[in-house]
């Protein structure tokens, strides 16, 4: 509820702008929200609350209404289940996603492969006819939830650094290794990799991230993988959103961001460590903004 509650907040514009706040230029951003597709408020309309979970644990980080990045349809209603499949209009787009899972090709690396019993899920709808379920926004296990990158800029957590104090918690949304880099010789500490987790996609430079400390988003943390998806080492998320490391794997590694049994995914191999450099609040070098939480 607190998460809905947040991802509401997104929507009110009450936000009071903060340091660096500048909108326009972004990628899939502000402005955007709702176009295309059906209203997101009918997430899981239609569907059985098993299958639905299922999506929204494994998919909808992807393939929400509209779809995220790249990926080419929703996936949150019945509707969307059942239309023809891009690819091969001769099936559904339940069936693709099926054959698609059990391949071991969706979700793509590194993300996690859904389990064997979350693949029995779907294949027991699509064998027992696609009956339709009743786990839409008014009650079930599915909520609703806009995509956190179609959310306007603001200030989620609504503190702000004091654009002074030095240490573990300072500038978040910034870019650390631009001063913190081990090409310097001043004394600083030299990050392999650093960057922030906020709760939305867009958020001003300065304003804390989530608390990975304590709290409704503890536990949120950084998983760098290999190309296969395979956990390399994990970064724990501070009071501030901040996560920061001394030593990156060997190249090419991946990055996804953890939280309660569901993540959001870089697909592409990390260029670079300094991760707000590409992150920023309106997204820089073809990312879409922030690094943010699965809702
Ligand atoms: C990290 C983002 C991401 C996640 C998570 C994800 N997908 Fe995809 N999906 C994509 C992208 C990008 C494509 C297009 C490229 C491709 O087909 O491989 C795609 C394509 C597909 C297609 C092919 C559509 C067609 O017409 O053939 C299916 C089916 C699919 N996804 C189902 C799923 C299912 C089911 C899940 C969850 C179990 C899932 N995806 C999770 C990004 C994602
Ligand atoms: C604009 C340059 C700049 C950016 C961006 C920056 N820092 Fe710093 N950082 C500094 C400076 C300068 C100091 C030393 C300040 C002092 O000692 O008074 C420092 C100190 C630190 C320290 C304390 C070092 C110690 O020995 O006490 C940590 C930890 C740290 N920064 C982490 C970060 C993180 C994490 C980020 C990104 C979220 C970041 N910094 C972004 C310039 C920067
Ligand atoms: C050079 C720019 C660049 C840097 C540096 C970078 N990223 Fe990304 N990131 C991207 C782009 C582009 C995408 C979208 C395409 C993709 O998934 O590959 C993305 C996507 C993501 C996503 C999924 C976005 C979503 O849909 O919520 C996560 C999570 C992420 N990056 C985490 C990280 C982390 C962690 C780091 C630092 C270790 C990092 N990124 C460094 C460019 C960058």
């Amino acid at each position: 509820m607190l998460l809905l509650a947040l991802a509401a907040g997104c929507y009110t514009g009450g936000a009071t702008a903060g340091p660096g706040d500048e909108i326009g230029g972004s990628t899939g951003g502000p402005g955007e929200q709702g176009a295309g597709g059906s209203p997101v408020d009918t997430f899981g309309e239609g569907l059985p609350c098993d299958v639905a979970q299922l999506m929204k644990t494994r998919c909808v980080s992807c393939h929400n209404s509209p779809p995220v990045g790249s990926a080419p349809m929703p996936l949150v209603s019945r509707a969307d289940l059942l239309a023809p499949a891009k690819s091969d209009p001769s099936k559904t787009v339940a069936q693709r996603s099926l054959e698609r899972m059990q391949a071991g090709t969706m979700p793509p690396m590194p993300a996690t492969q859904a389990t064997a019993d979350e693949v029995a899920v779907l294949q027991g709808w699509i064998a027992a006819g696609t009956p339709a379920g009743a786990c839409g926004a008014d009650g079930g296990a599915v909520l609703a939830t806009p995509d956190p990158l179609n959310a306007q800029i603001a200030c989620s957590s609504g503190t702000y650094w004091d654009g002074e104090s030095a240490g573990y918690q300072m500038a978040p949304g910034q870019p650390c290794i631009g001063c913190h880099a081990s090409s310097r010789d001043d004394g600083l500490p030299r990050f392999a990799i650093a960057g922030t987790v906020y709760t939305s996609g867009h958020e001003h430079d300065g304003c804390n991230g989530v608390n990975g400390t304590s709290g409704p988003f503890q536990g949120a943390a950084i998983v760098l993988t290999d190309r296969n998806g395979h956990p390399l080492a994990s970064l724990p998320v501070n009071g501030v959103g901040n996560f920061t490391t001394f030593s990156a794997p060997p190249a090419p590694f991946y990055a996804k961001l953890t939280f309660q049994g569901r993540e959001r995914v870089m697909t592409q191999a990390v260029p670079n460590g300094d991760c707000n450099r590409c992150h920023t609040s309106t997204g820089a070098n073809g990312a879409p903004g922030r690094i943010t939480l699965p809702q």
